[in-house]
């Protein structure tokens, strides 16, 4: 089954159209990168399926169920929505130890004391972060915080992850050890991603399929490949030089 369609979805912010109709669809498991350059609307497309903005029209489905359609009037709320999120602008909580910093969207949920601590230590696992529950965060390096929000990001076992530009705060080594660990996590968990970028290598190396857009449209959808060997537009043509 599809984890998440979007159909023709249009945003408007006052009279700027922002998204002109978006169509995708996109499979189980899969890792898609959304490239384009500053302000092509990337972010605004992942605030959309996560219930942060609603689009102006247009309809979302995940997993067979519409979630947003404000013709319909149907919008299923951010923490109803199954979806795990990594923002580059939402560092963690400097106040909060990893522990808490990983486990908050479980208290948010009400999830058991009992279960909380299992699901944060197995996490902590997946992001290789074993035995520094207890750090707070100015004491872990740019690496490993990337880690804990990620973690943070996969605790409540989500079916949809969304990232978005995780990576711009670390140099370039420990950038690309990230990309590596992020695919192996996702092919290891089987989640469905959609990642954030305007990093061309970050999306050529990591994602199953590319998203390349324009201004609000999408200009070509394909497999790394695909897009490297057959650009369909002038601007793609342009984008990849
Ligand atoms: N809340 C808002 N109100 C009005 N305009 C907005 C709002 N959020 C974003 N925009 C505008 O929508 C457009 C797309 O913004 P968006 O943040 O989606 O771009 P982006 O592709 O993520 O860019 P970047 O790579 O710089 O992060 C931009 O022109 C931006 O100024
Ligand atoms: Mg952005």
């Amino acid at each position: 089954m599809s984890s998440l369609e979007l159909k023709n979805i249009q945003k408007y912010y006052g009279e700027n159209h922002i998204l002109k109709g978006f169509d995708l669809i996109v499979e189980d498991g899969e890792f898609i990168s959304f490239l384009g350059s500053s302000g092509c609307g990337k972010t605004t497309c992942l605030r959309i399926v996560s219930g942060l903005e609603n689009q102006t029209s247009g309809e979302l489905i995940m997993g067979g169920e519409v979630i947003s359609n404000p013709e319909r009037s149907i919008f299923v709320r951010p923490e109803k929505r199954q979806i795990g999120m990594v923002f580059q602008s939402y560092a963690i909580w400097p106040h909060m130890n990893v522990f808490d910093n990983i486990a908050y969207p479980l208290k948010i949920q009400k999830v058991s004391k009992n279960e909380i601590q299992t699901r944060v230590m197995d996490t902590l696992g997946v992001v290789e972060l074993d035995g520094l529950d207890q750090r707070m965060p100015n004491q872990l390096s740019g690496g490993q915080q990337q880690r804990v929000a990620l973690a943070r990001g996969l605790v409540a076992r989500p079916k949809v992850l969304l990232l978005d530009e995780p990576l711009s705060n670390l140099d370039a080594k420990l950038r690309q050890k990230m990309r590596h660990d992020i695919r192996k996590i996702q092919q290891d968990l089987k989640i469905t991603c959609l990642y954030v970028t305007h990093d061309q290598l970050e999306a050529f190396t990591m994602s199953d399929r590319i998203v390349l857009m324009n201004n609000g449209v999408i200009e070509q959808i394909g497999a790394p490949e695909q897009i490297k060997n057959n650009p369909e537009t002038e601007y793609v043509r342009e984008f990849l030089q």
